[in-house]
């Protein structure tokens, strides 16, 4: 499969309305697309200490990673073995063993089952078939991924050239943790992760930006080596938003996660899937507070025009999504030049329901 190809022509076709809301394709592409990719599930400062978690889902899939008594990094479905109750309740928090939070079933921090309530060990069930199912996990930037599925590439590997771009920017370990924006839409995750590739609808969504960088100054393209779009970007100078300026970086890696790199400060957001119609975005900033204010600018300006810019995205794609399930849009066409980016998007997305993107899906 060529990943930057054009195969439905010049101007190739949308993905189907219906790929936007129908349930069969949600539970094909839990299958093919959400358990086959990494996810951040959290920040490598949240979990310093042995018993320290932090939980998250995963396009349905509840999971959290925990530091155990060793020291190792592990992570699990927040499921337990015995009637599928829930261990840890909290986003984060630090606890000496994980006991369900239905009958008590107690496991340690390596997900092993030390005592049932009821169940005598050893006679009544064997401890060692029932722990906790394992995800893998590992870290990258002070950053800590998960991945449901034991097959497929490493971190690295599935970051590809993004390894050598964040080398170029502040690393996160070095910068200070300046907090989180969460949003929950009524939109498909596809919807928004379309018009998150592309900048043709900067002029007209975002009139703020549209202003601070000029067309010319954002040089958007596939990269297949870790199947993201990259955005190199150099900004305008902008006395009404200096967050906005030098040079920068941001990333669409498939299937849902931007990092946005600068000179001064990090930051990425979360497309977690909740349903075939609703998105949950959970995106978190980082800053060198002595480079944004060499550069005239501060986290906290960052963050406002974050927050405005995602407000403005969230809105036209549930307005989008409106649409796509009115009935009357089934497919439309996509611009060779401006839309380098969701071509990409797309054909990534057919590659894998199709199960040519390398290996074949799982069942669903
Ligand atoms: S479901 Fe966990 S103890 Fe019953
Ligand atoms: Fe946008």
């Amino acid at each position: 499969m060529s990943l930057t190809g054009h195969p439905n022509g010049p101007a190739p076709e949308t993905l189907p309305a219906l790929w936007y809301h129908d349930p069969e394709v949600y539970a094909r592409e839990r299958q093919a697309i959400f358990r086959r990719h990494w996810w951040p599930l959290a920040r490598e400062d949240q979990l310093v200490s042995s018993g320290a978690y932090a939980a998250g889902e995963i396009a349905g899939w509840p999971a959290f990673v925990i530091r155990g008594k060793d020291g190792e990094l592990r992570g699990f479905h927040n499921v337990c073995r015995h009637r599928a109750g829930p261990l840890v309740r909290e986003a984060a928090g630090r606890c000496a063993a994980l006991t369900c939070r239905y009958h008590g079933w107690r496991y340690d921090l390596e997900g092993r089952l030390k005592s049932a309530p009821g169940l005598t060990l050893g006679e009544d069930l064997e401890a060692a078939e029932f722990s906790l199912h394992p995800l893998r996990v590992a870290s990258w930037n002070g950053l800590v991924f998960a991945c449901l599925d034991d097959a497929g590439p490493d971190l690295a590997a599935w970051l590809g050239d993004i390894v050598a771009i964040a080398e170029g920017f502040p690393a996160v370990p070095d910068m200070a943790f300046q907090g989180e924006i969460v949003k929950a839409g009524a939109a498909n995750w596809k919807a928004y992760g379309d018009n998150s590739c592309e900048g043709y609808h900067v002029k007209l969504v975002h009139t703020g930006l549209g202003k601070t960088v000029p067309d010319e100054q954002v040089e958007i393209r596939p990269y297949e080596n870790g199947a993201f779009i990259g955005f190199d970007v150099t900004y305008a100078p902008s006395a009404a938003d200096p967050s906005r300026r030098g040079k920068g970086f941001w990333v669409y890696k498939f299937p849902g996660l931007l990092l946005h790199f600068s000179d001064f400060a990090f930051n990425l957001e979360i497309v977690i899937p909740t349903g075939p119609r609703t998105v949950f975005l959970r995106r978190w900033f980082w800053c060198a507070e002595e480079l944004a204010t060499a550069a005239g600018t501060s986290a906290r300006a960052a963050i406002d025009s974050a927050e405005q810019v995602m407000g403005e995205d969230l809105e036209i794609c549930e307005l989008v999504q409106k649409n796509l399930e009115a009935g009357v849009y089934e497919c439309g066409r996509l611009s060779p030049t401006e839309e380098v980016g969701t071509i990409f998007f797309q054909q990534l997305v057919r590659a894998a329901l199709d199960g040519t993107d390398g290996d074949p899906p799982s069942a669903p």
